[in-house]
């Protein structure tokens, strides 16, 4: 008989597909040693009463309570984790100034350990009892504090995938904040890769390297062909912002006379563990681009709603066959929560297909056929965060993790509105979508390992 090392019992709702959501009716769960999902089993299950009646009294053996459901962990691919410091704040100015005046200020200040420690394991804390189970992290150009903050991940038991972010170009960055010069942002890049892949081996989940130019604009030619030479040599993730804003993106037409898309691949920066953050602007030949190297975008509604100048078409590059996830991109996105990006992910859809020119009659207003609904929503936070990092995370079937996060829609102090006993669970899934608050989240798990329980 196979060893198990967990069993849970109860409802859970998973992605089949971008746009059907599967409920899980009373399911089985069973969790191997390696914090996998070994087996799943239905009420259908021909063994269903067997395992039930061998099981259930052993020690290893959870049943959610009434009221109680399990999501998969949300995925967040895009966090800048010293922004933290900053959430909330000032978002009112362009992104370009944004960075100058407050965000490379704040992020300067993370050569101070202490500080890095501070600021980090609350926002690891945060985002767990958030539901994020996975982040993928821009850290700062500081080598120690961002091996600080894979460190707190593989402590606190986040799939953590962390990147020292390079920004090189002495004409582009501040003096007080970037790399003494392009060799050194190398040197210190494969040196940090290589400790976090030796930390990785004392975690159960994992914690990764990630070759981060932060964006084009902050790189020298040099150091952007470096990074791609790093990631092929040690074939690890990559990410970066591309085509954002207007300015951004106008910058990199000027520089190289051609989409920032092209640009990275040029220097070997996109592929099957590319993430690229915002995309707002990509054009048609950009997502081609992207669907045929396995680029995945980091899509950030609410810090678009902000920074971008624009509304991304997601249903659109959707179409297209680009693997997309969810981001809060602290801070320029103010909310930890996957929950809130998911509504807002639906949200800025409706306006662009809705549009806002009142002059126009409704049914010509806008782009049509971007919505999104919200069970595509939560497949971008969910399977569509693990199939842009290429790893086997984010739905609740066999062969994946088991990152779960269990919402108990009963809380005194945040109970949902479900007076029917009997509703259907169709019908509660978008409830939790819409409604849920941190107080839902019960408990959080972790390719195995409880990482958060509700006071
Ligand atoms: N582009 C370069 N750096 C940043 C950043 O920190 N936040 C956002 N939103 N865009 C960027
Ligand atoms: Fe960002």
């Amino acid at each position: 008989m196979t060893e198990y090392t967990l069993i849970f019992k109860g409802t859970a709702f998973s992605s089949k597909s971008p746009s059907k959501v599967q409920i899980l009716k009373d399911y089985l769960f069973f969790i191997n040693a390696d914090g996998m999902i070994e087996k799943t089993a239905a009420p259908e299950h021909a063994d269903y009463q067997n395992l039930l009646t061998t099981y259930q009294h052993q020690e290893i053996f959870h049943q959610l309570a009434d009221g109680q459901y399990f999501l998969p962990g949300f995925v967040d691919l895009h966090v800048h984790a010293p922004q933290w410091a900053q959430a909330g704040t000032a978002l009112d100015i362009p992104l370009y100034d944004w960075l100058n005046t407050y965000t490379f200020p704040i992020e300067s200040k993370f050569s101070d350990l202490e500080f890095a420690q501070e600021v980090y394991e609350d926002l690891v804390s945060t985002l767990l009892a958030n539901g994020t189970t996975t982040s993928l992290y821009f850290a700062t150009v500081h080598k120690e504090a961002s091996l600080l903050l894979a460190k707190i991940c593989a402590e606190k038991g986040q799939r953590g995938l962390v990147g020292k972010v390079v920004m090189d170009d002495p004409e582009q960055n501040p003096d007080y904040y970037r790399d003494a010069n392009t060799q050194t942002a190398l040197k210190d890049t494969e040196e940090f890769i290589v400790a976090v892949k030796e930390l990785a081996k004392s975690t159960k989940q994992g914690v990764y390297p990630v070759v981060t130019p932060r964006f084009i604009p902050s790189c020298t030619d040099g150091a952007l062909k470096g990074l791609g030479e790093l990631a092929a040599k040690y074939d690890t993730h990559i990410q970066s912002h591309c085509s954002e804003s207007d300015w951004e993106h106008g910058y990199v037409k000027e520089r190289f006379k051609k989409n920032d898309a092209f640009a990275l691949h040029d220097f070997g920066l996109l592929g099957d563990k590319s993430v690229m953050a915002h995309c707002n602007f990509l054009d048609d030949d950009d997502a081609q681009l992207f669907a045929e190297t396995g680029t995945a975008i980091g899509h950030c509604p609410i810090s678009n709603a902000y920074f971008a100048n624009s509304v991304i078409p997601i249903a659109r590059f959707h179409a297209k066959g680009v693997d997309i996830g969810l981001g809060s991109d602290i801070s320029g996105g103010f909310s930890p929560s996957l929950f809130d990006n998911a509504r807002q992910a639906v949200m800025s859809s409706r306006m662009l297909e809705d549009g806002v020119d009142t002059s126009i009659p409704a049914e010509k207003r806008g782009v049509p056929n971007s919505r999104i609904t919200i069970n595509e929503a939560f497949y971008l936070a969910t399977a569509g965060g693990g199939e842009s990092l290429s790893l086997p995370i984010g739905r609740l079937q066999e062969n994946y993790t088991w990152d779960v996060q269990i919402i108990d829609t009963n809380i005194p102090s945040a109970k949902l509105p479900i007076f029917d006993h009997k509703e259907d669970l169709q019908d509660i899934f978008p409830k939790i979508m819409y409604l849920v608050r941190p107080e839902n989240i019960r408990e959080v798990w972790v390719q195995g390992n409880k990482v958060h329980a509700r006071a």
